[in-house]
């Protein structure tokens, strides 16, 4: 069976003492939750201050982003070792906002993808469709097509260590979730392309997670969907009593 991860991503809110007192809340509410993997993705700045809150707790740690080379004179970036040394577990790549401010691309996402698997972080890929693009029924093209360039060269092992995150772009900070039907839908699509790249296998084992303006009041009407695997939540993830009622839904 497919283990649910709920992850939040802070995106760039909270300060280190912000962080350190959202585990002093979490930690205790999410104690018994051993039916998913938990893990936060505050800014790179503040990875360590949750580090240190979150070590005595099964929550894993996690960054929104990560360069693909290992050093070097890259202002500004930082490397999958240097979070895995940091006490990271997991990384976030090729978040929406990432591909719309920052000029993120499917090469890119690959790059950082393979880089972050050998340095033995778990990346969580984000796919999803623009509000015009599933207006035009090019929902699986678009997603399809961002599959395939930015995890569709992995292999079969390292596609295995992968988890994926539907995330319509229309649904993120809006608001207007996915119907847990139209998420159902497009995850099917997804794990469709799973079956034809990596094999039965993988499709059956893959975590495919959904994002969008998940909230405590409609995650479970998401979770009770069987194609969907957990939840990369923002806006509700930055308070400790919303994000621990989603964790538990
Ligand atoms: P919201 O939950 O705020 O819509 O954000 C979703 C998201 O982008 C998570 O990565």
């Amino acid at each position: 069976m497919r283990k649910p991860v709920m992850a939040g991503n802070w995106k760039m809110y909270k300060s280190a003492g912000e962080t350190s007192s959202f585990f002093e809340k979490f930690a205790p509410l999410v104690a018994s939750a051993t039916h998913a993997e938990v893990v936060i993705c505050p800014t790179f700045v503040n990875i360590p201050a949750a580090v240190e809150a979150a070590r005595s707790t099964a929550i894993g740690i996690g960054a929104q982003d990560v360069f693909w080379l290992k050093e070097g004179a890259y202002t500004g970036e930082v490397s999958a070792p240097m979070l895995a040394s940091a006490g990271c577990r997991w990384v976030i790549i090729g978040h929406s906002e990432r591909r719309q401010y920052f000029g993120e691309t499917e090469e890119t996402v690959f790059k950082k993808t393979v880089a972050a698997l050998e340095a033995g972080l778990n990346p969580i890929v984000c796919v999803g469709e623009r509000l015009e693009e599933r207006e035009s029924n090019a929902t699986e093209a678009v997603c399809g097509a961002q599959f395939a360039g930015g995890v569709g060269g992995l292999t079969p092992a390292q596609f295995a260590r992968i988890v994926i995150a539907y995330e319509p772009v229309w649904a993120i900070g809006t608001g207007k979730t996915a119907t847990p039907e139209m998420a159902a839908a497009a995850h099917k699509f997804l794990r469709g392309e799973v079956r034809r790249q990596f094999g039965a296998d993988s499709a059956a084992s893959c975590r495919i997670l959904y994002g969008g303006s998940v909230k405590p009041d409609n995650v479970k009407g998401l979770m009770a969907q069987p194609e969907i695997d957990g939840a990369l939540v923002g806006g509700a993830s930055l308070d400790p009593t919303s994000f621990a009622s989603i964790v538990n839904f």
